[in-house]
């Protein structure tokens, strides 16, 4: 199959959270299936700080925003598994600091950067002359692209593409002012609640819900909680209408990038025969941290976006309970002032024992994961996670809110029957997570529980080959019902050649 698969980020070249490690990983493993997979992002500033090579295709976009025609450029690169990717550079909207803003807050032209990115997405079909079977959207930025390809499916060479629209995050949408829609260049009739309408707003990401042939999200749990009125963010509605249409497909890992038997970020490599280089990482974490104490005082690792999806306020509400524990916890994370300042208080409380390290920081993620022992997710939703699929890998134990894909990921510990590989709470509440935190220390203190806990953890296996099957499976139901589609379109339009249209089934049968 022939896939184009179009992103906001892709790691190495950007990357704010897990979208990035998912597009950069999903392709590669669709390519090891033996799929022609190619990427395509923006060219943003940090695709040059990357440091990574790339050519100028001379191939050019011509996108209409609103009045006007901006021409963009097409460079190509690739990923270290050799997927190719197409960069789509537009100096003024993508030649800037951030990825969606200059630190805090959005950039007030979103709303244009992103139909400009969404509309050149199916420009450089044409102009690349690389038509796919499956044009692979995520989220909102590239939201908008389903429709444009719905609308101009009479038009060559769109007929014959299929799109797949992935729900990475509902709580991100794409939110902007009714009087950008003429920069769409869609027409008022699309602004309506069965359109892109959205309580007065235009919603980037409704546009995915509504025209995508298919619409995923990355785990099971999540594909039922987003029907919910708890976490479906306002779009339950119009989920609940395409549910047949709507699947849940766990996120993998790349084993290559996350693995302590080869991680090349960590002071010391280990596998589960061999932790001794483990306890090297514990060292080396508490250092960077400037923590001291016993080392086999049980150290809690967090590497997380500080934002209220991923339940700050718990840990901080904790805060009390969490002093009074014999624990240590580290915090790499950047997000909101609120969060950012009710860790500071836990840290001035306690400096030897808790730490916070304000900011994006790739190593000192992995020595998270490789000296902590255990990760803590207690997120309010998830709609996948990576870090405590990871953390697992690294005999790191997570301790999560039983919600998305941490519910599907994590089972929990029973030390009696020696099965589960972490610790898991339902309730959202300070409560239920000291307790929670309370269990896992106890089998920490058991060395045969614990013995087994990592065990059992670093036997996990979540690599990409089986999602990617997945998505493949999905893949090719879609390519079959576009045949069938169109093999219905010539018996109906009765110009098949003759002896040819018996068999076919029609596109409504
Ligand atoms: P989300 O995409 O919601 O942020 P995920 O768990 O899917 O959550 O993925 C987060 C990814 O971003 C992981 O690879 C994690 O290591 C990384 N990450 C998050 N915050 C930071 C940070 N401050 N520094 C380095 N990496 C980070
Ligand atoms: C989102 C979600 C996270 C998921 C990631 C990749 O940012 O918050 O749960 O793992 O996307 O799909």
């Amino acid at each position: 199959m022939k896939i184009l698969f179009a992103a906001s980020e892709v790691f190495p070249f950007a990357k704010t959270g897990g979208l990035a490690d998912v597009a950069a990983s999903l392709p590669s493993a669709l390519k090891a299936l033996g799929h022609d997979v190619r990427v395509i992002m923006p060219r943003y500033r940090s695709v040059e700080r990357a440091g990574i090579s790339f050519d100028e295709t001379g191939k050019k976009v011509h996108v209409r925003v609103g009045e006007q025609i901006h021409t963009g450029s097409l460079a190509l690169a690739a990923l270290p598994s050799g997927v190719p990717v197409y960069l789509v550079g537009y100096d003024p909207y993508f030649d800037r600091e951030g990825l969606y803003g200059p630190g805090k807050g959005d950039y007030p032209d979103n709303a244009s950067r992103f139909i400009f990115f969404s509309r050149a997405i199916l420009d450089a079909v044409k102009s690349l002359d690389f038509v796919p079977d499956i044009l692979h959207l995520n989220d909102w930025q590239t939201a908008l692209t389903a429709l444009y390809l719905k609308n101009d499916r009479g038009i060559a060479p769109y007929h014959g593409i299929a799109s797949v629209f992935t729900i990475h995050n509902l709580g991100y949408q794409g939110l902007f002012r009714r009087d950008d829609l003429p920069l769409t260049g869609l027409g008022w009739e699309m602004f309506t609640p069965r359109g892109i309408e959205f309580y007065g707003k235009i919603n980037f990401l409704k546009a995915g819900l509504i025209a995508a042939d298919r619409i995923t999200t990355v785990s099971r749990r999540y594909a039922e909680e987003i029907q919910t009125p708890e976490y479906g963010y306002g779009l339950e509605g119009v989920l609940q209408e395409r549910s047949q249409d709507l699947v849940g497909i766990l996120n993998g890992v790349d084993y290559s990038c996350w693995d302590p038997k080869i991680d090349p970020l960590i002071p010391a490599r280990y596998s589960p025969d061999r932790l001794s280089g483990k306890t090297v990482c514990k060292q080396a974490l508490l250092k960077a941290f400037g923590l001291r104490g016993p080392e086999n005082r049980p150290l809690i690792g967090c590497v997380s976006r500080l934002t209220s999806q991923k339940g700050f306020d718990l840990i901080v509400d904790s805060a009390q309970e969490l002093l009074a524990m014999d624990l240590s916890l580290v915090v790499l994370g950047d997000g909101e002032e609120q969060y950012r300042s009710g860790l500071a208080e836990l840290v001035e409380a306690s400096s030897d024992r808790f730490g916070l390290h304000v900011g994006y920081d790739n190593a000192l993620a992995h020595l998270i994961e490789a000296g902590a022992d255990f990760f803590l997710m207690p997120s309010r939703y998830e709609p996948c996670g990576l870090n405590q699929m990871y953390s697992l890998k690294y005999g790191t134990i997570p301790i999560v809110r039983a919600t998305g894909g941490l519910a599907d990921t994590i089972t929990s510990f029973d030390a009696g029957k020696c099965s589960g590989n972490g610790f898991k709470f339902s309730d959202y509440s300070p409560a239920a997570l000291v307790q929670t935190l309370q269990e896992g220390l106890a089998a920490y203190r058991d060395p045969a529980a614990w013995k087994s806990l990592m065990a059992n953890a670093m036997d996990c296996d979540f690599s990409w080959d089986r999602s990617a099957r997945e998505y493949v499976t999905l893949y090719e139901g879609l390519l079959k019902k576009n045949s069938n589609v169109l093999r219905g379109s010539v018996r109906e339009y009765g110009n098949a050649p003759e002896g040819l249209q018996g068999g076919f089934i029609s596109a409504r049968d």
